[in-house]
């Protein structure tokens, strides 16, 4: 169902790889909203990917960026502002790559090359993102730039590995960039924290149909899905969230308040006997 949330509003969305993926979701329903979407992803992404079907659907156009490169983010931004012939209101940053995780090095051995990649890849391109959106003036007023982060931010989640160090950091960039954004341009920075997602980076994390499963008996509302967490992304994109930012938006079917659950504790009960 539309609410026209998103009439006359134009964003740049990065990460939408294949029809599970997050980004995914949300350029489907922000579309549906009445928004018009720029799609972006690396050039390998969109060569094995199925992000160019996506654009068809939505009538839009890609623009390849690795989101490590300032100078590939300037060309998205460039690009981007010439084909709307205005500023940009949203952004999505739906961007994450451990090679320490995808090669299975565990955390008590882990290849630093590969450590500052995960940093570059998964944290350091936000900050990339907004200083070239900042330093072009790229963005209208309460404008809505929102990242996706992951628990394992604030609470070890063993498997998850160095992304964890990445999304503390994903995290502590939205508030630092959002006080001064903020301040300046009356543009938001959030990030929103969502529960374990079955994506290919999701099914990337050793462990994840185990953990995608505790989770959802540990949260009250279960997990909420790609489909929930684009609901509530085109929200923070929305008017209706102006006053939304330097927050940690946690999307989990209340996991990140809850302890013990009893349901856990029983299944925990019968594998003891
Ligand atoms: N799936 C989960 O369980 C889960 C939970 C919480 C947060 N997240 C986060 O959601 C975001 C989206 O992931 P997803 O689960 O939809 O998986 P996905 O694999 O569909 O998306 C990850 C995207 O990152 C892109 N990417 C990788 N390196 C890049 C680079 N250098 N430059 C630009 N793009 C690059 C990939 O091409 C891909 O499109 C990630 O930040 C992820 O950490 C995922």
């Amino acid at each position: 169902m539309s609410y026209n949330l998103l009439k006359g509003k134009r964003g740049i969305v990065f990460g939408a790889l294949n029809e599970q993926s997050i980004a995914w979701k949300v350029v489907e329903r922000a579309v549906e909203e009445g928004a018009e979407v720029v799609l972006t992803n690396t050039p390998v992404a969109l060569r094995i990917g199925a992000t160019q079907k996506l654009a068809d659907q939505c009538g839009t156009i890609v623009v390849p960026a690795d989101a490590t490169s300032v100078e590939d983010l300037q060309n998205l931004v460039d690009k981007t502002l010439e084909y709307f012939g205005g500023k940009i209101d949203f952004v999505l940053h739906s961007v994450g790559m451990s090679p320490n995780v995808r090669k299975n090095f565990p955390y008590s051995a882990l290849d630093y090359n590969n450590f500052s990649k995960t940093i570059d890849i998964s944290a350091l391109s936000f900050h990339k993102l907004l200083q070239v959106l900042y330093e072009k003036d790229a963005m209208a007023e309460y404008g809505s730039v929102v990242a996706l982060s992951y628990i394992a931010a604030q609470r070890t989640v063993e498997g998850y590995s160095d992304m964890a160090e990445a999304k503390a950091m994903l995290e502590s960039i939205a508030r630092s960039f959002g006080a001064v954004y903020g301040r300046e341009h009356k543009v938001r920075v959030n990030t929103v924290s969502q529960s374990p997602t079955l994506t290919t980076a999701g099914q990337g994390i050793a462990g994840m149909s185990d953990m995608y499963a505790f989770t959802e008996e540990m949260s009250p509302l279960g997990n909420a899905s790609a489909e929930e967490c684009a609901d509530y992304i085109v929200t923070l994109f929305s008017d209706l969230t102006r006053k939304v930012t330097m927050q940690n938006l946690y999307h989990d079917g209340g996991y990140s308040s809850m302890g013990i659950s009893a349901s856990v504790i029983e299944a925990f009960k019968k594998g003891r006997e």
